[in-house]
């Protein structure tokens, strides 16, 4: 699968580099694909990866992952054009400092971005838990839940499919309304890792009897 990952900073880095191991065309989109930063990155994944800008990696891919900050989702949207059909995975969080959520309770980021990429199947995945996680996710043989939510269920089939060839137990919690919870739920994620002092090794896990 050609996967455009836009942003290659701790989340995109990490998933692209997962999901080039298991075998996809990986397409960062970055603002620099000339950077030091961006061509280390490359090097260092070695193979079924490469780097162009955001409006370009997206044009070509099937599936696009938002790996940005929140502030610059609206703007990479629209250097993508058209995104009819294409499936896009949100995995930003609308943070300000504080952990207050820019946008909330009777809308979400998810939301957001499928108002502004009219016709593309969002699907909100990875943003409930730590980019190390993404690198490694596995505690000793178990694979931390990941949540994922949308409105349209074969995107959110490919994600799921997506999602358990890095390791995590994907999870379907509902249409893309969903990410109302999600989103916070990745403030808990922050809070009991860097507030209250557990660290960034620690996921959360569905547990059904
Ligand atoms: N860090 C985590 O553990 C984590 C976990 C789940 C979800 N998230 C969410 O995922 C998103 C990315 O987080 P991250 O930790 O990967 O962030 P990050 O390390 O700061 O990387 C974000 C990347 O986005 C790209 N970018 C494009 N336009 C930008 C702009 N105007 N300002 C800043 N960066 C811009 C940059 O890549 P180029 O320089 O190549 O353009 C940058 O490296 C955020 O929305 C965050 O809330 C983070």
């Amino acid at each position: 699968m050609r996967i455009a990952v836009i942003g290659t900073g701790n989340v995109g880095s990490a998933l692209g580099r997962r999901w080039a191991d298991a075998g996809h065309e990986i397409i960062f989109g970055s603002r620099d694909p000339a950077s030091d930063k961006v061509q280390a990155l490359l090097r260092s994944i070695g193979h079924n990866a490469r780097v162009v800008s955001a409006g370009e990696a997206m044009a070509g891919a099937d599936v696009i992952v938002l790996a940005t900050a929140w502030s610059a989702v609206q703007p990479t949207l629209a250097a993508g054009g058209d995104l009819t059909g294409k499936i896009i995975i949100d995995a930003t969080n609308p943070f300000l400092p504080g952990l207050i959520l820019a946008v909330g309770h009777t809308t979400s980021a998810g939301e957001q971005v499928a108002a502004w990429a009219l016709g593309a199947r969002v699907v909100k995945a990875f943003n409930s838990t730590g980019a190390g996680n993404m690198a490694d996710p596995v505690y000793a043989g178990v694979q931390p839940t990941m949540f994922i939510c949308g409105d349209d269920a074969s995107a959110k089939a490919t994600v799921a499919d997506l999602t358990g060839q890095i390791g995590f137990e994907p999870v379907d919690a509902g249409p893309l309304s969903l990410a109302r919870v999600l989103e916070p739920l990745a403030a808990l994620w922050v809070n009991l890792a860097y507030s209250q002092g557990m660290g960034p090794n620690i996921a959360f896990k569905l547990l059904q009897r």
